[in-house]
């Protein structure tokens, strides 16, 4: 008798372990480290996979048609595709392309103009957004409140189940903090594993030539804001980082994107402009538009000969990592949503 609950002990013991397991996150160990201070908040399985059903959760709309994945699809690097600007509830139209979303532990400021920094803030700026979700934080705390699987999954991880907007937040950050993207053929030619053909290559140095000043390896970006010298849309009227700091100087810049999963990622810009790979090439090459805030890299525009044009797309495919895009653990969460 004693030694069944000793057995029973042990397997609760393990199950408990496992399933309340702090995780770590994996890159490769030539990146810099994270800025994301892990320290505070300790990312953990069950609540990154908690922040992943409310990521999926419609419900956090106000009439319960958009989920954060609405926007930002995992089969495109946690983007959209199917539009230039955003679409939110009852079919409205944003003023800007959704970002990718990866790799957000190495950045500081969120959003085109960095108008958030921290990772936990982010969601209630969708969330209240009229064009967006459309919602409120006490609205949506009121109906999760009412859904037995949130009861439950809260209560199994803090100690009593009560869904708060802080406990919400955090937890849509968990998620968006463990999506890390370093399994691309450029990483693992990086790592030794692989090796680019002979066009890579000379898109490669291309790249490093031309690109990588802002587009920073490893993460592809520095994370900066610049002006990349697009003409402003004159119904847009996007003044980017200027509208948070008010400075002239910092008028027309945005933050630089990474260009990892650049193959899904289109269209391009933070109005979506581009749709197309060579067209974005084509925009350094000839299309640069000239103001006192153009980046001074960019002065003279970045010319390529046709060829150079395709060895540069071939190096940029590189940037793909599928078993990112499609990894199970980042797509719709079938078990939540399915339990009775
Ligand atoms: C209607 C489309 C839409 C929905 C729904 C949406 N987003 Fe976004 N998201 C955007 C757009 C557009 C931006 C860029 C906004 C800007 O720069 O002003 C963005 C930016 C972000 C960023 C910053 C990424 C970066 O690299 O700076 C994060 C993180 C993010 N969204 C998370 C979320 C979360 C979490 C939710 C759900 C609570 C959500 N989004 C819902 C469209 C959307
Ligand atoms: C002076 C800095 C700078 C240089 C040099 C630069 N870029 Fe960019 N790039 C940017 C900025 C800033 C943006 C975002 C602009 C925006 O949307 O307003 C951008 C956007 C992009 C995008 C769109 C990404 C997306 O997710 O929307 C691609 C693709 C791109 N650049 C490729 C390149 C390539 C290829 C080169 C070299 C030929 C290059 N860039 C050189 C700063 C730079």
């Amino acid at each position: 008798m004693r030694l069944i609950a000793i057995f029973f002990g042990l397997i609760f013991l393990l199950v408990g372990f496992r399933s309340n397991q702090s995780i770590e996150l994996i890159f490769p160990s030539s990146w810099p480290e994270p800025i994301y201070n892990s320290n505070n908040y300790p990312l953990n399985e069950q609540k990154v996979e908690l922040g992943r059903a409310l990521f999926f959760d419609p419900q956090l709309s106000s009439d319960n048609t958009i989920s954060c994945a609405s926007c930002h699809s995992p089969y495109n690097a946690f983007t959209h595709v199917d539009h230039q600007l955003s679409h939110g509830i009852n079919d409205r139209i944003g003023t800007r392309n959704s970002p990718a979303i990866f790799n957000l532990a190495w950045q500081k400021d969120l959003m085109w103009d960095g108008a958030i920094h921290h990772v936990d803030a982010q969601a209630l700026a969708p969330i209240n957004h009229p064009d967006e979700m459309g919602s409120s934080i006490n609205e949506i705390v009121q109906k999760l409140n009412k859904d037995v699987r949130y009861k439950k999954a809260f209560k199994s991880i803090y100690s009593d189940d009560l869904i708060t907007g802080e406990r919400v937040l955090k937890l849509l950050g968990q998620f968006m903090i463990s999506l890390v993207s370093c399994d691309s053929k450029y990483d693992r030619v990086m790592s030794g594993k692989d090796k680019f053909d002979e066009q890579e290559k000379r898109g490669y140095e291309l790249f490093c030539k031309n690109c990588s000043e802002c587009h920073k390896e490893p993460l592809f970006s520095d994370y900066s804001f610049r002006n990349n010298g697009l003409e402003p849309d004159p119904q847009l009227k996007d003044i980017g980082r200027m509208k948070i700091t008010q400075n002239r100087m910092d008028s027309l810049k945005f933050k630089v994107p990474s260009l990892r999963n650049i193959e899904f990622t289109f269209p391009y810009m933070h109005d979506g402009r581009y749709k197309k790979l060579s067209e974005v090439i084509d925009h350094y090459d000839r299309k640069i538009h000239f103001s006192n805030t153009l980046d001074p890299i960019l002065e003279k525009g970045i010319h390529f000969t046709t060829n150079e044009k395709v060895d540069l797309v071939a190096f940029l495919l590189t940037l793909t990592d599928k078993n990112f895009m499609f990894a199970p653990e980042h797509g719709y969460p079938k078990d939540f949503f399915n339990q009775k």
